[in-house]
């Protein structure tokens, strides 16, 4: 595991913007696919929990939550957001949660379209997950399909908040569905001065027959499969949300 992490110099900006407002929508398809299947109470673990803002809003449901992520930054913040959720700094390859501990494992904002474009990361990811989860326990994640990739990133543009602005580069190949993108934040320090964070972050849209072989090899099965526009969130356009549950004995 690297020391620094993509997200670490965006987790500033991430935690103040972009992570509240995801996780606004995203509870949306959460209370759906959850709520009625996993009681209160039940062990729910955030894998990719960013700063911890879906994993306080399913803390606030009732859930027994625990999160980790592989951005040191970001899990200090999530530690702020989410007390007294147990959280940790682990890559979703090996993150070193008990066998069948968790009875839903969720894993949200197309985290899972980070991992790297070798053909096999997705499917041991997966397999990570699925060891977590207890039998007939459930995995929810949401992933940007190859054409939203395409879409979203794609040239350059500016997020201009109160005092802050995130201006972002990225690039998309289709051929190899790998994208980059160069993130710069303009942000007030605490002397007042302006502080610059830079970070590039890699993505990789994997065509549906790539998830769903995926999955089967993880021992997982498909239960649902929703577009964000069938959800309601028309924003989030070509992105799916996936739910998959675990099939046989540990
Ligand atoms: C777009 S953010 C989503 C964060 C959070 N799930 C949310 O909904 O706000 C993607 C997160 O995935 C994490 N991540 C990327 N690759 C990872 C890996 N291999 N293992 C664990 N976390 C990873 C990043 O550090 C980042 O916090």
């Amino acid at each position: 595991m690297s020391e620094v992490a993509e997200f670490d110099s965006l987790a500033w900006f991430y935690d103040r913007y972009w992570g509240p407002e995801y996780a606004r929508e995203v509870v949306v398809p959460l209370r759906e696919f959850l709520v009625g299947q996993l009681p209160p109470g039940r062990p729910l673990l955030d894998a990719c929990c960013g700063c911890g803002h879906v994993t306080a809003a399913l803390a606030d449901w009732g859930y027994r939550t625990a999160g980790f992520d592989l951005s040191p930054a970001m899990v200090e913040r999530a530690r702020r957001n989410t007390a007294p959720t147990r959280l940790w700094v682990a890559d979703v390859l090996r993150c070193g949660a008990r066998d069948g501990s968790f009875g839903s494992v969720v894993c949200t904002y197309n985290s899972l379209n980070h991992l790297p474009a070798d053909g096999t990361s997705l499917a041991h990811a997966f397999a990570e997950l699925r060891r977590c989860l207890e039998p007939g326990g459930v995995l929810f994640f949401d992933l940007n399909s190859p054409e939203a990739a395409g879409r979203t990133w794609h040239g350059s543009f500016t997020d201009h908040r109160d005092t802050a602005v995130c201006r972002t580069d990225s690039e998309f190949d289709p051929r190899t569905g790998t994208g980059r993108a160069r993130l710069r934040v303009t942000r007030p320090g605490a002397d007042g001065k302006a502080v610059h964070e830079e970070t590039s972050l890699t993505m990789t849209a994997y065509p549906w027959a790539m998830v769903t072989a995926a999955l089967a090899d993880a021992g997982l099965r498909l239960r649902s499969v929703r577009s964000a526009p069938a959800l309601g969130l028309p924003k989030w356009e070509g992105r799916v949300f996936v739910v998959a549950e675990r099939t046989g004995d540990i």
